[in-house]
């Protein structure tokens, strides 16, 4: 495997590639790369001729910089671990070289990037458009594969594809989970073993809440779950939406989307670690 640290010798090296006739797929990341990520990887090992792993811990995507700052950083393991999944080019530029000036662009893509983490992270998925965009721009991959832990930024980012009238195809990705049920997560590192355990609670909350809405309504499979997982102590939930799968608008009733998904963020432990994940209900 190649690391490449600059846009210019990217672009060089693939162009070779796209010039053979090879289809390239791209898997972005933030590096502290876990199973999640491989699951990815493989995929597109699997798909396409040349895989791009980019590495890059995004500024502009973090509205809270104590986030940003504890967010782990492991770039010698990280890069093992693509070499291991016999990924092609791991890209891993500087700030400096993403970002030269502020990136002023603005993405707007409402309801999708306004409800939910839209709503509570102010600018995110403003900051996710940026990078990802401009990755699509240095690699113009054939495939791109996104983890659909992150059910709300594949959602922007199929938004931002269609606006900016790009042609290659968003590949979402099932969650990985370790065994107890914890959507794997980078950030799931920061977590203390007690906290850990907490955090598999989520999960299993979001399972009873299945049979539990086969005969009760959506109002009160939401106040079930929150109820639930705020019953533990060590977690405490931030919001619970369920909501119209392709949207992302709030549903009233179970039959007012063909897709509903619940989607679930709740801070964990006492620095505390903020988790994300959810569960599909129809569709
Ligand atoms: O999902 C992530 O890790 C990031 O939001 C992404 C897509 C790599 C953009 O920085």
């Amino acid at each position: 495997m190649k690391t490449i640290i600059t846009i210019n010798e990217l672009r060089a090296a693939l162009s070779v590639f796209r010039e053979a006739g090879k289809t390239i797929g791209l898997v972005p990341t933030m590096g502290a790369l876990h199973e999640g990520h491989a699951s990815l990887v493989r995929r597109s090992v699997a798909e396409n001729d040349v895989t791009v792993v980019s590495i890059f811990l995004n500024p502009t995507q973090f509205n809270d910089k104590n986030d940003l700052e504890r967010y782990p950083r492991t770039l010698e393991a990280d890069c093992q671990l693509l070499d291991a999944c016999h990924a092609d080019i791991a890209f891993a530029p500087s700030v400096q070289e993403i970002y030269p000036e502020p990136d002023t662009r603005h993405f707007s893509y409402p309801p999708t990037d306004e409800v939910m983490e839209g709503a509570r992270r102010p600018g995110h998925f403003n900051g996710v458009c940026q990078i990802v965009s401009k990755l699509f721009d240095y690699v113009q991959p054939d495939r791109a594969y996104f983890g659909e832990k992150d059910f709300q930024q594949i959602a922007v980012i199929r938004r931002m594809v269609d606006d900016l009238g790009l042609k290659l195809q968003i590949v979402p990705c099932p969650v990985v989970r370790e065994e107890s049920g914890l959507a794997r997560s980078s950030r799931n590192s920061l977590l203390s073993p007690l906290e850990h355990r907490a955090a598999a609670h989520i999960y299993r909350v979001l399972q009873w809440s299945l049979p539990f809405a086969e005969d009760h309504s959506v109002a009160q499979t939401l106040q079930f779950v929150v109820d639930a997982i705020n019953a533990h102590p060590e977690l405490e939930v931030e919001y619970y939406s369920i909501v119209d799968g392709d949207t992302l608008a709030d549903v009233n009733e179970w039959t007012d989307a063909p897709h509903i998904v619940g989607c679930i963020t709740v801070y964990c432990g006492s620095k505390p670690i903020r988790l994300i994940d959810h569960i599909r209900y129809k569709g």
